[in-house]
């Protein structure tokens, strides 16, 4: 098969992590014998850097005709500091996200045997955690109408829904819900907010058509808190842009490490594979990243958007051989011994070439 593959490195460690997600993706696609074609382009502070706009025009009509993205991280910390900058690393990610309406956004959760210790949680409440967040990404509070009143002294942010936006982004988590344990849940505050009683209403309205899908409505203060009680009581979980993104994160560290988690971006257009840690901007250059969840994306990559399932779980049954025999970065290392990012990089490649495939 012949994969046209846009890779947008970003800001940070993106470069490093995606370097060697693009290795081992270039190592899985001679195993199986794939080509790759890869494109190259800028986002973030790089291509703000570079041509003044962190998603630029070509930026985009390369990745409208690629078949996937795989995506590094933008930010930097030069912005973060400057709330007056009026052009920000970020409002790439935002007109990349609407711009290919990406409006789910795919975060798995699950737990490594071997990094059990590691999470900051007790191992019996996350043993067997294996869940899914999809969370919508292109409307809500993000995407509202904002702003300043009263001489600058009051700021608004609007969160509006349209049912359209919620069907949408609901029947993904059905049908996904119906691959897995046919257990949805469908995080909102509808008890104050609005538009999460729009969310419920509208949630409920299709449960007729998926019948054997038990549906729970839980508030996201409680989620919340049930995501660190017990996290494997949870399967897939559906819910708005803002509440994702802070749910997202704080399941990401059930694991052990946000080094460690992957995502996908899917809507109308191209989808966009990405790691879930930012850029990291401490770290880059160093060589010392983990890169485990750009591959590990790398690997929904080739299992969403090619359907290729095989080649996906050859990455991830390497990734898990690394991780028992601890070839990884400082950031999981236990011992003293470490390995650099291109060294695991290295290991992964290598172990791919050996692996007989059945
Ligand atoms: C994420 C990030 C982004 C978001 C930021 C960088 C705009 O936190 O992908 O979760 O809030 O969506
Ligand atoms: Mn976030």
């Amino acid at each position: 098969m012949k994969l046209n593959i846009a890779l947008l490195a970003g800001d940070g460690i993106g470069p490093e992590v995606t370097e060697q997600a693009l290795r081992v993706s270039n190592a899985i696609a001679t195993k199986f014998n794939h080509t790759i074609n890869w494109t190259r382009a800028i986002t973030g502070a790089d291509a703000i850097d570079k041509v003044g706009d962190p998603y630029p025009d070509e930026t985009h009509e390369i990745c409208m005709n690629s078949d996937a993205i795989l995506f590094g991280a933008i930010g930097h910390p030069k912005f973060d500091n400057d709330p007056s900058a009026k052009i920000r690393p970020e409002q790439g990610l935002l007109k990349m996200r609407k711009k290919l309406g990406l409006f789910a956004n795919i975060r798995p959760t699950f737990t490594f045997p071997s990094l059990i210790e590691k999470s900051p949680l007790k191992k019996e409440r996350i043993n067997g955690t294996d869940l899914i967040f999809l969370r919508e990404l292109t409307s809500g509070i993000y995407f509202g109408e904002r702003g300043r009143k009263d001489n600058g002294n009051t700021a608004f942010d609007t969160c509006t829904y349209k049912r359209v936006e919620i069907i949408r982004l609901a029947k993904k988590g059905f049908e996904l819900a119906m691959k897995r344990s046919k257990k949805l849940c469908c995080v909102d505050k509808a008890n104050v907010l609005e538009s999460s009683r729009l969310w419920r209403e509208t949630v409920k309205s299709m449960e007729i058509d998926y019948p054997e899908v038990e549906v729970s409505y839980e508030f996201v203060d409680a989620v919340a808190m049930r995501l660190v009680q017990w996290p494997n009581s949870y399967d897939v979980l559906i819910t708005e842009n803002l509440f994702g993104d802070i749910l997202t994160d704080e399941a990401s560290v059930i694991s052990g490490s946000m080094g460690l988690m992957p995502s996908a971006s899917v809507g109308t257009e191209t989808s966009l594979f990405e790691p879930i840690h930012g850029s990291y901007p401490q770290a880059a250059g160093k060589n010392i990243a983990n890169p485990l969840a750009t591959i590990l994306s790398a690997a929904m990559m080739f299992e969403d958007a090619f359907l290729l399932k095989q080649e996906a779980n050859l990455i991830r049954e390497v990734v898990n051989n690394s991780l028992e025999k601890s070839i990884v970065t400082e950031d999981l290392s236990e011992s003293g011994k470490s390995y650099s990012t291109s060294e695991v990089g290295d290991w992964l490649v290598d172990n791919i070439k050996k692996t007989c495939i059945k």
